[in-house]
């Protein structure tokens, strides 16, 4: 089986914010799709316009019960490398390949109550599971911070459960959640899952490690226009053991490299959230985007999770 073996078409979008739209898609061949979980992602490869490919995923929205169509939302990242660009150009009749649904955010079956933490475009997959715990009529509440009411998708969609609470904060972070309060709110049993923007989980992750709770009981997920930028320049690794160099381009990561130079680095996430990718930096200066190194990690430059984070210097040489 190919990394891609659903060929989807195009059926309809919906302008959801002026930079987000929703996508439906279908089976190309009018079968019915793969069942899947609330919190599961699709993969797509993309083509840029200077020919690059690369990957992007974009969660699900339905509740998972909706075999005949996936509904995705994709927001214009204008400082990305075009991917979001690609997706907002696609015509209504294309076909596309993806992944089968993937779910690396999955609802914990033992939580007494779920708490869905949402910024931004974040709030795809927390629909999701926002309306499979409706559905099933399971214990939950949703938090939702967007800039303005003009600029959140699927605003009418949250507001319809009656435990949501949407906050606006203009663009100011001390106006948006105050995660402590969420956090101490609930029992031990409650789960918090959170999907929104680096600096939002990067707080979450920090505020909950201080909480006697069980840490396994926050979930969270990066989106990928968190962490691609425009400015992102090639710089080459080297390999401490024997010398060998290799350049990570923009859009490819220096897991990617690692990998297809038959490496087998061990990783997991592949979203810089558990940080078993981490390698030992010898020399160089790394830029870190992972919401999982302390930050005095981080500081110290000694350590980099190879699945996100790039290079500040032309070079990094890497124990490995
Ligand atoms: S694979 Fe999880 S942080 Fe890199």
């Amino acid at each position: 089986m190919t990394d891609y073996p659903l060929r989807l078409r195009l059926a309809k979008t919906r302008a959801l914010t002026p930079r987000i739209k929703a996508l439906t898609l279908q089976a190309a061949d009018g079968s019915t799709l793969p069942l899947f979980t609330p919190g599961s992602h699709l993969r797509f490869p993309l083509s840029l316009a200077d020919g690059r490919q690369i990957e992007r995923a974009y969660s699900l929205v339905h509740a998972g019960n909706a075999p005949d169509c996936y509904e995705i939302a994709v927001q214009l990242e204008p400082e990305g490398l075009g991917g979001s660009r690609a997706m907002h150009e696609l015509a209504i009749g294309q076909e596309l390949a993806s992944s089968l649904p993937q779910n690396e955010f999955a609802l914990a079956a033992d939580a007494d109550r779920h708490v869905l933490i949402a910024g931004g475009i974040g709030v795809t997959p927390i629909l999701s599971m926002a309306r499979y715990l409706a559905a099933k009529d399971l214990s939950f509440e949703v938090h939702y911070v967007a800039r303005t009411p003009e600029l959140t998708a699927y605003r009418d969609e949250v507001e319809a459960f009656t435990t949501a609470k949407l906050v606006f904060d203009e663009g100011d972070p001390a106006r948006g959640l105050d995660l402590a309060t969420i956090f101490a709110a609930h029992g031990p049993k409650t789960h918090f899952y959170l999907c929104g923007p680096q600096k939002m989980i990067g707080a979450a992750v920090k505020i909950f490690a201080q909480l006697d709770r069980p840490q396994s009981c926050l979930h969270y997920e990066l989106f990928a226009g968190s962490v691609e930028r425009s400015g992102d320049a090639a710089f080459d690794i080297v390999l401490q053991q024997d010398g060998r160099r290799f350049t990570v381009h923009p859009g490819t990561t220096i897991l990617d490299v690692l990998i297809e130079a038959g490496i087998d680095p061990i990783y997991d996430c592949r979203r810089g959230e558990c940080g078993i990718c981490a390698v030992q930096v010898c020399a160089g200066t790394p830029d870190h985007r992972d919401v999982t190194l302390s930050e005095r990690e981080k500081a110290g430059g000694k350590v980099i999770c190879t699945c996100i984070s790039r290079a500040k210097s032309a070079e990094l040489v890497l124990d490995i």
